[in-house]
């Protein structure tokens, strides 16, 4: 009963990491190669499940069966020739298209947009280098353009799967890979980490966002903005001195402020709509839910509880608003 409501989770109409919806070429290709696959394997696993289910029933032991025990024989060279030859062809004639998918998703496309993506536990760094660009969780891209990520981690294997937009490909510390994938039409497109990375694997989440190439643009030329200035006195001010004092400059970058690289840069933090691994909607009262207790709420997580009080979260939370 439960596997069949899990399998019943697959007619959800409007899920966004849906493999079935491709939203680019890359996953489009590789869905046009594992339909027919599946199809295939469909048909050979009900005719053989279904045959399984017919000679246990038809031939099960009982006291009313009629007859003697059937007769009893060894090795039958037809049959032993055709249940090699038939999916030995049905191997190869799937062998084919595979290959050929293989070498198509393996062509580098040209002029695309170069970007680093580095897992860390738990959360994605993205690193536009062409571009100057350091940025966390989400993906920014332009619609209609190819995109070469080169993956890395700094600490355990990751995985890196956007299922409307590409395959997976494993993120692996010390070693770069690279995939590419494009997005049709600008959206945001959800993602995962897939491969088990520690107690936040789940909480460890994948958005790429694809703008049209003029939003995109506005998108570039904030990013390479410098991080607003504080006026003296203010909330944010203590905040600012706050996020010296506590250390949280040791960890972050602020372009001007700190150089911390353990945890997201946080130049632009608001011009995001997710924080922590992208578990979190970016507002006042998430802010201030991660700020009092990370590990509480995302377990793992490397940012630690700094025993803020609730004014000097709201100062921390008053500087961290001015980051647009
Ligand atoms: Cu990173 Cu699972």
């Amino acid at each position: 009963m439960a596997g069949l409501l899990l399998a019943l989770t697959g007619c959800a109409k409007n899920a966004p990491q849906d493999t079935f919806e491709p939203k680019g070429p890359v996953s489009r290709t590789i869905l046009n190669l594992s339909r027919p696959v599946f199809i295939i394997a469909g048909v050979v696993f009900v005719l053989v499940q279904g045959l399984v289910v017919f000679a246990v029933i038809k031939f099960r032991d009982r006291p009313d069966r009629p007859g003697p025990e059937p007769e009893q024989i060894h090795g039958n060279t037809k049959l032993e020739v055709g249940w090699t030859l038939i999916p030995a062809l049905i191997l190869f004639s799937i062998a084919i298209p595979t290959i050929k998918t293989i070498f198509d998703l393996s062509h580098k496309p040209a002029n695309a947009l170069q970007v680093t993506v580095i897992g860390h536990q738990f959360w994605w760094e993205y690193r536009y280098d062409d571009l100057g660009i350091t940025t966390a969780n989400e993906l920014s891209i332009p619609a209609g353009v190819p995109v070469e990520l080169t993956l890395e981690s700094v600490d355990v294997i990751h995985s890196y799967w956007i299922p409307p937009l590409a395959g997976k490909t494993d993120v692996i510390p010390g070693r770069k890979n690279h995939m590419s994938f494009e997005a049709d039409k600008p959206g945001t497109y959800l993602g995962q980490c897939t491969e088990f990375c520690g107690l936040s694997h789940a909480n460890m989440r994948a958005r790429a966002i694809a703008y049209t190439q003029s939003d995109f643009d506005t998108w570039v030329a904030r990013q390479k903005a410098p991080a607003a200035a504080v006026p003296d006195g203010s909330e944010a001010a203590k905040g600012l001195a706050l996020f010296n004092a506590k250390g949280c400059a040791g960890c972050h970058t602020v372009e001007g402020v700190s150089q911390g690289k353990v945890g997201p840069n946080l130049t632009h933090l608001q011009s995001r709509s997710t924080f922590a691994g992208s578990i979190f909607a970016m507002n006042e009262g998430n802010l201030r839910t991660w700020l009092h207790d990370p590990p509480g709420v995302k377990p793992g997580s490397v940012m630690p509880n700094l025993g803020l009080t609730g004014e000097e979260i709201t100062q921390l939370i008053a500087y961290l608003e001015t980051l647009q």
